[in-house]
């Protein structure tokens, strides 16, 4: 039994006393705690040993107070897994050496088994729950298919990912063939979380929103559609494209519990695109955290009176960034809190 499951009620469209918050991105470098295990094991090595994946994803829980623990791991450890090698290279962000353009390329990769490949996240899992021991929920999570594509394709992280969409738009039967490899792996991968002991699954789509309405639906929402149908009897889930709001109607309709929104709507439009039965979840401007204090305050309130009471999750419109103090992050998970609405 949870000590507190506002995130679980809220997801479910029951009404709570207060909004719950949690941060994307919670475990990380703006901690203090996490630099220090930074300088003494690499990156694949925090999430690859359970116990040190464990005490990260724990840090946000104790030391900002989140109503909610997401596990500490990366989207791309599915493409390791798959066997694409991945780097994570200080201040450059992902690399990927070898990265797929061609039908021999294809060849490399295999829809592994995920309890063999990535069986250390559930694990990982299995002791953050343990050490839990009920305060929060624990969330799961993966990147979305075309988000997987784009690093896998384009090698490494960019503002438009263009070889990335040349690949989907000169081949595209090779593209269908990756996606539907990712989403068959991702299907796997996310069930066994459940198992692990996750009660909330959140898929990270980061660049649909680079995407036209069109592209969108062929190259991301088919996949993502699958992966919910494939998990909604199972988990609640949430849905996060950033950037996508142009889909936020058909995004409700796949079932999913929450959709995650940007800073770049508001919330009554949101509301209004996504109808009124799915949970909303943001959407705080991530930089905003970098205002003084007392100002964090007022934008917090102003965002959680937009919203409204019921069907809402105090987030950030995407992940925390590395130079936000902690107790700016901290103002504003206790303004939410305090927070009561008037009607
Ligand atoms: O939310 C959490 O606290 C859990 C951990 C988590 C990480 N990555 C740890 C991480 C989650 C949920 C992710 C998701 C992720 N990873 C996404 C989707 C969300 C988003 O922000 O759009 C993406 C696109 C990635 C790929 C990735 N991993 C990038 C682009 C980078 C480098 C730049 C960056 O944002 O940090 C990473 C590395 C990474 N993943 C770090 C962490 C804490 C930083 C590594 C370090 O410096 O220690």
């Amino acid at each position: 039994m949870l000590q507190n499951d506002l995130l679980l009620r809220t997801l479910r469209g029951e009404a709570t006393e207060r909004t719950p918050v949690w941060m994307m991105r919670q475990a990380g470098r703006y901690l203090p705690d996490y630099i220090k295990l930074r300088e003494k094991y690499s990156f694949f090595e925090r999430c690859q040993r359970p116990e040190l994946a464990t005490e990260i994803t724990l840090q946000p829980v104790d030391q900002v107070g989140v109503d909610a623990a997401i596990i500490f791991s990366d989207i791309l450890v599915v493409p390791q897994a798959m066997g694409l090698e991945v780097q994570l290279i200080e201040h450059k962000g992902p690399v990927l050496p070898d990265p797929i353009k061609t039908a021999k390329d294809l060849e490399r990769l295999r829809i592994p088994d995920v309890e063999e490949s990535l069986g250390y996240v559930f694990e990982a899992l299995r002791l953050t729950k343990k050490e839990l021991n009920g305060r929060v929920p624990l969330i799961g999570f993966a990147g979305a298919p075309w988000t997987l594509l784009c690093y896998m394709v384009q090698g490494k992280g960019s503002k438009t990912f263009d070889e990335a969409k040349a690949f989907c738009y000169t081949q595209p039967e090779l593209a269908h063939q990756l996606l539907q490899m990712i989403t068959d792996t991702t299907i796997a991968y996310l069930k066994a979380q459940v198992k692990a002991g996750a009660d909330v699954i959140q898929l990270f789509d980061s660049w649909g929103g680079l995407l036209s309405p069109a592209d969108f639906e062929t190259f991301s929402l088919r996949y993502m559609r699958q992966i919910i149908a494939a998990l909604k009897d199972e988990v609640l889930t949430i849905l996060f494209a950033k950037g996508a709001w142009f889909a936020l109607e058909e995004m409700a309709a796949t079932g999913a519990n929450g959709l995650g929104i940007d800073w770049c709507i508001t919330p009554a439009m949101a509301r209004k695109l996504a109808g009124n039965s799915v949970t909303l979840q943001g959407n705080f401007d991530p930089a905003r955290l970098l205002s003084p204090i007392p100002e964090i305050e007022k934008t917090v309130k102003q965002m959680l009176a937009d919203f409204g009471p019921g069907k809402h999750i105090a987030n950030l419109g995407h992940g925390i960034l590395p130079n936000v103090p902690v107790d700016h992050a901290r103002a504003f998970v206790d303004t939410v809190k305090q927070y009561k609405h008037t009607n």
